[in-house]
């Protein structure tokens, strides 16, 4: 398939994205973000998500054949994230791919947007299955051991919150910038991590299962404490609070991914994907284990590590070998399994 021309679309969250591929070769690639949107409210809003999905896909999906420098009538084939995600965002891209389809008469692949995300180390770094995939991000946490295009075993993930989500509420929390990820990085730099005890949940718990929103509640009853005393944060407060915060999510993710890895077959490599996954120090961490197994850790570069749409075009282009493609009853699902 390695001539294939395949469009992707991807609006299952907060990121408006199309991108063209040939194979391998990423020809464009189209985030258009929300961020500002949802600034003043603390979070994503599904309804205001939904609006400016509709609004912007049509014009994000000819910026990205322009940029190809291909024509509609050249694709091959449509790839369209058919779920997990904020339901009205999924069922624009998913009517917007029927309609393209229907009128250029050619294959729909709905894909599931979890599967974009573990086939990423296949699309920059050729990556031979059976691999090891920990997806870290704002909205996902788990260990996916990969075995082929369609096959994903589970091996644990979060039972709460996900990493990105704690690491965001935890800024807001202590009075530091959104995304909360790079400004508690940036903060922990200039911080003790051993200042506040703050716990590892779950880590007494066999198994790779995780849990960080009591992790969260302890920052801020720590947070409590020093205003309580001061009547207030000073910048080393907030330093060594994002310091002990951080070393606690890497300490999870190291331990649990050492877990993972023993508990997964054989593998070629530990790969990462998500957001999180910008994070040095929890990069170490993963390195480490990599390491002590004797696998590469591959990250792929963050702009295909976080919501984009070549993920689901490429992950398209290895299901094609795989299965038939979708119908024009491809239904959006908010909640999908791998
Ligand atoms: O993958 P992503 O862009 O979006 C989804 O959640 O799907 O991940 C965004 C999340 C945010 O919660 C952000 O705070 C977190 O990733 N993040 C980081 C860092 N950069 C981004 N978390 C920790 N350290 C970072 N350097
Ligand atoms: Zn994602």
């Amino acid at each position: 398939n390695n001539e294939l021309t395949v469009l992707g679309i991807e609006s299952s969250c907060d990121d408006t994205a199309a991108a063209v591929l040939r194979g391998r070769s990423v020809l464009s690639s189209v985030v258009l973000g929300q961020t500002s949107l949802h600034a003043d409210f603390g979070g994503v809003v599904p309804e205001i998500a939904a609006r400016a999905h509709a609004e912007k896909l049509d014009d994000v999906v000819r910026q990205a054949l322009r940029e190809a420098g291909t024509k509609a009538g050249e694709i091959d084939a449509i790839a369209v994230t058919a779920g997990p995600g904020l339901i009205g965002g999924v069922v624009s891209g998913v009517m917007l791919a029927k309609g393209m389809a229907a009128a250029l008469d050619i294959p729909m692949y709905g894909v599931n947007h979890l599967a974009g995300h573990a086939l990423t180390p296949r699309l920059t770094d050729a990556v031979e299955y059976p691999y090891l995939m920990l997806l870290v991000s704002g909205g996902h946490c788990q260990f996916l051991q990969v075995s082929g295009p369609d096959t994903f075993r589970r091996l644990g993930g979060t039972i709460d919150d996900a990493p990105g989500e704690a690491f965001d509420k935890v800024a807001r929390l202590i009075g530091l910038p959104q995304p909360g990820g790079p400004s508690i990085e940036r903060a922990a730099l200039q911080g003790y991590p051993k200042r506040f005890a703050l716990p590892r949940p779950l880590l007494d718990r066999e198994g790779c299962d995780m849990s960080f929103s009591g992790l969260k509640t302890a920052t801020l009853r720590a947070r409590d404490k020093v205003v309580a005393q001061k009547g207030g944060l000073t910048g080393q407060d907030q330093n060594d609070l994002a310091a002990g915060f951080q070393a606690a999510v890497a300490d999870v993710l190291q331990e649990k991914c050492r877990r993972a890895v023993a508990a997964s077959g054989p593998i070629t490599a530990l790969c990462v994907a998500g957001g999180v996954a910008a994070n040095q120090t929890i990069r170490v961490g993963l390195e480490t284990v990599a390491h002590g197994r004797g696998v590469p850790f591959i990250a792929p570069p963050l702009a295909l590590c976080t919501d984009n749409a070549a993920m689901i075009a490429y992950a398209a282009i290895e299901q094609m070998q795989t299965r038939a493609p979708d119908g024009m009853d491809l239904s959006a699902r908010p909640r999908m399994p791998l």
